[in-house]
């Protein structure tokens, strides 16, 4: 008898262009990894509402995201992919979840108090339960993997209270989700500021690589990359610019930080960022080529989300219903 898969879940909120952070320490590992599970891929467009969104580009961006995540890799065939806001149960799932979680938990959450603070003018109530609806997302497909950056550490640390606490308070239900954190590449840092995150909605451009950034504007990015004003390149975290050029190097040529730190070893700054500008470029470039032949299929494309939406809402039924019978809501009669 062919043993149950385990189930892997991951998402991405459509807040901005998907950037070569998000690649590396999230979606790289969701293409290694999905043929051993039963894998569920998210566009997270209700999480991106925590944010003033324009309504166009926000659709638009969830088909390009979708057609992206097929590009790098993502097979839509053997694994689901949906649009959050097509499975409403994520959003029931949240409501109860947010009765079992406490106000002084969500208030330790350092990305509301990061957001917060860049986002001063809009500090909705969205953006405080936030980590409840990707608990919600997790759980209700019973997640047993959960690949993400080191971001979203704190956030799967609730997820797995919450799910603790439930199976604790009515009886086991849902599996406790495991972090899959990479060792290497988990939190890609800007390039202009690297002592700060990569992060796809930086209203600065030259932050981040988008993963569909033409030639000559990775090469510019690159190029402009904030380093320090030694000369030498070695691998030291408190040169963070350059050990970020580094990290990438090592990762786009499938080597190690130590095999790239020599090969540099004596070179100057600008001989890696020629060439980590340009092995940057041919990553990219089969990604890009398929990703503009997908964009053009809409026909295609909405049938994986046909199709993904279907899968995913049976199995998100079945947990919301075992959910509400389990804390007492009445059944509808049938
Ligand atoms: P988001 O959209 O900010 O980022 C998507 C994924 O990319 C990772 N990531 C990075 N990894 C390395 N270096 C970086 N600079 C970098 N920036 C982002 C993130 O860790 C993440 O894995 N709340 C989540 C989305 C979400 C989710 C979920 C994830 C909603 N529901 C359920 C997993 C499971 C978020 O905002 O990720």
């Amino acid at each position: 008898m062919t043993q149950k898969k385990k189930v892997l879940l991951s998402g991405i909120q459509p807040s901005g262009k998907l950037c070569i952070g998000n690649y590396i320490g999230a979606l790289k590992n969701w293409v290694n990894l999905q043929d051993d599970y039963d894998s569920i891929f998210l566009i997270v467009d209700l999480h991106a509402l925590t944010i003033k969104q324009v309504p166009s580009e926000l659709r638009n961006r969830c088909m390009s995201f979708l057609a992206q995540y097929i590009a790098c890799g993502i097979n839509p065939e053997k694994n689901t992919i949906v649009i959050q806001s097509h499975v409403p149960e994520h959003a029931e799932l949240t409501w109860v979840l947010n009765t079992l979680t406490y106000f002084g938990e969500l208030n330790r959450m350092t990305q509301f108090k990061d957001k917060s603070k860049n986002n001063s003018s809009n500090i909705n109530t969205g953006l405080f339960t936030y980590p409840v609806l990707m608990a919600a997302d997790i759980l209700i497909y019973q997640a047993d993997l959960v690949p993400v950056g080191a971001d979203q550490k704190q956030h799967l640390e609730l997820s797995r209270n919450l799910a603790q606490r439930f199976n604790h308070n009515y009886s086991d239900t849902f599996p406790i989700p495991e972090p899959f954190i990479p060792k290497f590449g988990a939190r890609i840092m800007s390039l202009q500021e690297p002592d700060k995150k990569m992060s796809k909605s930086d209203e600065n451009e030259n932050n981040f690589i988008a993963l569909l950034d033409t030639p000559d504007i990775i090469m510019k990015k690159i190029k402009r990359a904030v380093t320090d004003s030694n000369t030498n390149i070695e691998y030291n975290q408190n040169r963070p610019g350059l050990a970020n050029l580094l990290t990438l190097h090592s990762i786009l040529t499938k080597g190690t930080i130590e095999s790239s730190t020599m090969y540099f070893k004596g070179k100057m700054y600008s001989e890696l960022k020629n060439e980590l500008g340009e092995i940057c470029v041919e990553y990219l470039r089969p990604i890009q080529d398929e990703y503009n032949k997908i964009i053009k299929d809409k026909g295609y494309l909405n049938k994986i989300l046909k199709s993904g939406t279907e899968k995913a809402r049976y199995k998100a039924r079945r947990t919301l219903s075992k959910v509400y019978r389990k804390i007492g809501l009445v059944p509808f009669p049938r």
